[in-house]
């Protein structure tokens, strides 16, 4: 079984999409790997999902709900095969909390792009953007690693 961890900053925005997103892939296409998400930062540990990103993810039949916000730790650096950064600020905080191979969504099918914070733009508009965007790159992701 191969596992993922998503990470952004404060795992109640754009990981929880991507931990969401993959989950309902891997149910479609029966895959057989285990998904998870966190944050670099400890703001929010313990919350859920952001409301836009509940609603977006809703949106296109993804529950993401029942998430709980959590911090990443030393312990998932060495549990998971992927550690899946969402943008360069979160890639060399992982790096400088120790994460090795760590690599950027963005690098599968978004031109190493980086998913944007969206919790500091205003209005709902950005999260739509941002979950098509992981949305492209987790199927990108998912198809690399286990040749769906
Ligand atoms: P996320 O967005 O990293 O996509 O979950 C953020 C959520 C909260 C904060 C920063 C980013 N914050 O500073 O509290």
């Amino acid at each position: 079984m191969k596992s993922i961890i998503f990470v952004c900053l404060g795992n109640i925005c754009r990981s929880p999409l991507a931990e969401g997103i993959a989950r309902k892939i891997i149910l479609e296409k029966n895959l057989d790997i285990k998904v998870d998400s966190a944050g670099t930062g400890d703001w929010h540990i313990g919350d859920a999902p952001c409301e836009h990103s509940i609603k977006v993810a809703a949106q296109n039949g993804v529950d993401i709900s029942t998430q709980k916000s959590r911090q990443v730790n030393q312990n998932d650096f060495t549990k998971y095969d992927l550690i899946i950064g969402l943008d360069e600020s979160n890639m060399t905080n992982l790096a400088k909390l120790g994460a090795k191979g760590a690599l950027k969504l963005g690098s599968f099918g978004c031109n190493n792009e980086d998913v944007p914070d969206p919790y500091f733009f205003d209005g709902f508009e950005g999260f739509e953007k941002v979950y098509t965007m992981i949305e492209t790159c987790v199927t990108q992701l998912l198809k690399e690693h286990n040749h769906i």
